[in-house]
């Protein structure tokens, strides 16, 4: 699993440590940015890091800026992405389970470094139970190609 990262100044921080873990586990990944000292904006940062999902260069993505909400806004305006802000052991554990969710997105002004890092841990590592779940993702699908004008 390829993990594609991104942050914008306000995650940078976080982001970093995110990359040291992900090297220290031997996680494929690739960073899109921002680059120390850049100030940029997080729908700018979200849409190259989901379009290498979206392009099969990466299988997932995580998304950093300062509270995790304007990623999650941005990379859920692409089919087939579900982008789910955590922050604690729970919610991370929910959106892997429950939403299969395929981008994390976490705010860097509300988590400390080693805060962030357990919720990655956890959304790494946790799989989809499926069942009653699945349904659930295939209606959301299907709201999905209703609400953007596509046949489901
Ligand atoms: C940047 O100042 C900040 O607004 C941004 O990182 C993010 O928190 C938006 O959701």
């Amino acid at each position: 699993m390829k993990i594609a990262v991104a942050s914008d100044h306000a995650g940078y921080d976080l982001k970093t440590a995110l990359l040291g873990f992900l090297e220290e586990r031997g996680i494929p990944h690739e960073d899109f940015g921002a680059s120390p000292g850049e100030t940029v904006d997080y729908v700018d940062q979200a849409e190259t890091a989901i379009r290498a999902v979206l392009n099969g260069g990466c299988d997932r993505a995580i998304l950093v800026c300062g509270t995790g909400i304007g990623m999650a806004m941005a990379a859920n305006k692409f089919p087939g992405i579900r982008a789910t802000v955590c922050w604690s052991a729970f919610t991370a554990d929910m959106a892997r389970r429950h939403n299969d969710s395929n981008c994390l997105t976490l705010g860097g002004r509300v988590l400390r470094p080693d805060e962030g890092l357990a919720v990655a841990r956890i959304w790494l590592d946790t799989p989809f139970e499926g069942g009653r779940h699945r349904r659930r993702l295939d209606k959301l699908a299907a709201l999905e190609a209703r609400a953007c004008g596509r046949r489901p």
